[in-house]
């Protein structure tokens, strides 16, 4: 059997207390929810992931994390950079480089929201897919999708081996 695959869940300003922040506009679910949550997505497969979440109010925090997880060869990503999505070009710069997959989460439907800027992303161009509206449950999706990703690259690179 192989090494479970490395996932980060990274989480940036302002999502530390999900579950107690707006719960009108973030519900009440909180991230110590998110394993049962991968269970009931992946089933089986969850024994397959190892998941690790990291939590950063800091641009440098979140820089010098994803930094690391380039250094620990990290498998995929999954990133909600909060507001830090609408304005930071330093954390765009850095998920270009580092180049592991990753797929952007927002727990609210940003589209819905009132605020335009809320609308734009800078990071989105250098994420496999982008999931926003669905809550703590779109994280456990993103986890499933980056699964899947590598699968499916990994297949891709044996039959290239043939
Ligand atoms: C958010 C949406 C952002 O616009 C906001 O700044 C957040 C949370 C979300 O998960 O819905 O902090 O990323």
């Amino acid at each position: 059997m192989s090494h479970p695959l490395p996932i980060l869940i990274i989480n940036g300003p302002n999502l530390g207390f999900i579950g107690k922040r707006q719960p009108a506009i973030y519900g009440c679910e909180s991230m110590d929810d998110l394993p049962d949550m991968v269970q009931t997505v992946m089933g089986e497969k969850a024994a397959r992931i190892d998941l690790e979440l990291y939590q950063s109010n800091s641009e440098g925090g979140l820089i010098d994390r994803l930094e690391q997880a380039w250094k620990d060869k990290t498998a995929g990503i999954v990133i909600n950079a909060g507001a830090y999505t609408h304005t930071s070009l330093a954390l765009a710069d850095c998920l270009a480089w580092i180049d592991i997959p990753c797929v952007e989460i927002h727990i609210s439907n940003v589209h819905a929201r009132s605020n335009p800027l809320r609308h734009t992303s800078l990071i989105a161009s250098s994420c496999i897919g982008v999931i926003a509206g669905l809550g703590i449950m779109g994280y456990a999706y993103g986890v499933q999708a980056l699964f899947h990703h590598h699968e499916k690259s990994a297949q891709g690179e044996k039959s290239a081996q043939v």
